[in-house]
């Protein structure tokens, strides 16, 4: 069992770059399986989720092969099998590959996913847009079946919510269906245009990717490519927030500032000093932060997945703020245990009232997911004394190269291996 031991109090200077988007990814992997041709991509992160989804596309059938700087995916061989519950339960986005499998084979067969502990997280919407597109559903033992023998057809669809994974999912099967379907209330995140850019590449003819409204003419098929995935702009936000809390001066290399529009604008409400170049930000604070209030909203909206690393630097600001969790709930189980490091933070529904305190103290705590993972050790950075994470592997999940990347910036952070009873009581499913 591994832990990271955060020495904190250093602050960060110095510039890191940004790795490709895991959640750009993800999907652009579970595109391959569209075609018989070799997707080839760049920029892709190491990570444990990454790794996760390759297996589940090689039990299906692809090949993956890792070169420099590069993944390439060859699914000619791939065939319509029952996926492992073993590995699905590892990774909600696991269930990105349906979409795909039963564009290309008319079949798809599924364990209800896992991922995160962060609240319900259905997946009626991607049920329903595969319904929509003709596909039969059924469900028994825990495990999701689709059916379109002839083909999926073309469909209006509204969703109920723009859910970023049933919008992927839909894009990927509407590809190869016959006729022109239409996604309304679309999800807008720049991972859902990197999508539409690596489909495009393929063959696949899409219009509207990043607004509300989607539209694809199906083919009949789709061919290899080559794409590179967009900069991660949640571990960017991640590091921007690092910076902050350490009153540091951090300049981020591959990122796309547009990205962040929303973050920037909290960071300089904050007080925090924020210069964009075309592919830099610097980040750079002298002094304590302002209390702001955050609600987390579907992109170009504030991000749920910095919500839980902005409560750590409001923890420190001056004042009380606000931060109010639209999209997932139950998602502040990083509460306790930023309360555990001496933070003031009180739930009250869907909101945390967060009263900004001169210090925290560090302490042992525990990763409970992948982003609340990332919240401890930005507290962490700025504790006095020091803070021991468990149950990491959350953070592995999301998070490349995290303590060589910090500590390049001068942080102080070791990777242990301890026993497994001073480890995690409960490394939950990831
Ligand atoms: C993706 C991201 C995740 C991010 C989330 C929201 C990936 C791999 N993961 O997750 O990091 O936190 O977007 O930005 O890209 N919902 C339903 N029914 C569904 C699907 C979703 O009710 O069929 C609800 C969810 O429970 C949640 C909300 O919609 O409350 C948002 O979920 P969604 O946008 O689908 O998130 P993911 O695609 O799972």
């Amino acid at each position: 069992m591994e832990t990271l031991l955060i020495k904190g109090g250093a602050r960060l200077s110095g510039q890191v770059v940004i790795s490709g988007a895991k959640n750009a990814s993800l999907p652009a992997i579970a595109a391959a399986l569209l075609t018989e041709g070799t997707v080839n991509l760049s920029g892709v992160p190491g990570l444990h989720d990454i790794f996760t989804m390759c297996e589940l596309l090689e039990s299906v059938g692809v090949t993956a092969k890792w070169g420099p700087g590069c993944l390439s995916l060859d699914a000619g061989e791939a065939s319509p099998r029952e996926t492992s519950y073993s590995l699905v339960r590892r990774m909600r986005a696991s269930f990105l590959i349906a979409g795909p499998m039963l564009a290309r084979f008319g079949f798809a067969r599924m364990p209800m996913p896992g991922g995160c502990a962060i609240g319900s997280r259905p997946i009626d919407l991607h049920l329903k847009a595969f319904s929509a597109m003709g596909a039969e559903l059924s469900a028994e033992s825990g495990y999701i079946q689709a059916r379109a023998p002839k083909g999926l057809r073309s469909a209006h669809i509204y969703f109920d919510y723009p859910s970023v994974g049933a919008t992927e999912n839909a894009m990927m099967a509407a590809a190869l269906a016959k006729g022109s379907t239409i996604l309304e209330n679309a999800a807008r995140e720049p991972e859902i245009v990197d999508l539409a850019n690596l489909l495009t590449k393929m063959g696949a003819k899409v219009v509207g990717a990043g607004t509300g409204v989607i539209r694809i003419q199906g083919v009949d098929e789709l061919g290899g490519a080559s794409h590179t995935v967009i900069p991660d702009r949640i571990e960017a936000g991640t590091y921007m927030t690092a910076a902050a809390i350490t009153k540091g001066d951090v300049i981020l290399g591959n990122v796309v500032p547009e990205h962040l529009t929303a973050v920037i604008a909290k960071l300089r409400e904050l007080g925090v000093c924020v210069e964009v170049e075309e592919s830099e930000i610097r980040v750079s604070s002298e002094t304590r932060s302002r209390a702001v209030d955050i609600k987390t909203m579907p992109y170009p909206g504030f991000p749920t997945d910095l919500q839980a690393q902005f409560m750590a630097l409001l923890s420190l600001a001056e004042g009380m703020s606000i931060i109010t969790e639209t999209v997932f709930e139950n998602r502040f189980m990083h509460v306790d245990e930023l309360t555990r490091m001496g933070a003031k933070i009180k739930i009250d529904g869907r909101s945390a009232l967060v009263e900004g305190v001169d210090k925290l103290s560090g302490a042992p705590v525990s990763a409970t997911d992948l982003r609340a993972g990332a919240a401890l050790v930005v507290a962490g950075l700025a504790a006095c004394g020091e803070t021991e994470v468990v149950n990491i592997g959350h953070i592995d999940r999301g998070y490349e190269h995290i303590e060589e990347k910090l500590n390049s910036l001068g942080a102080n952070i070791v990777r242990r291996s301890v026993p497994k009873e001073r480890g995690a009581s409960a490394q939950t499913a990831s």
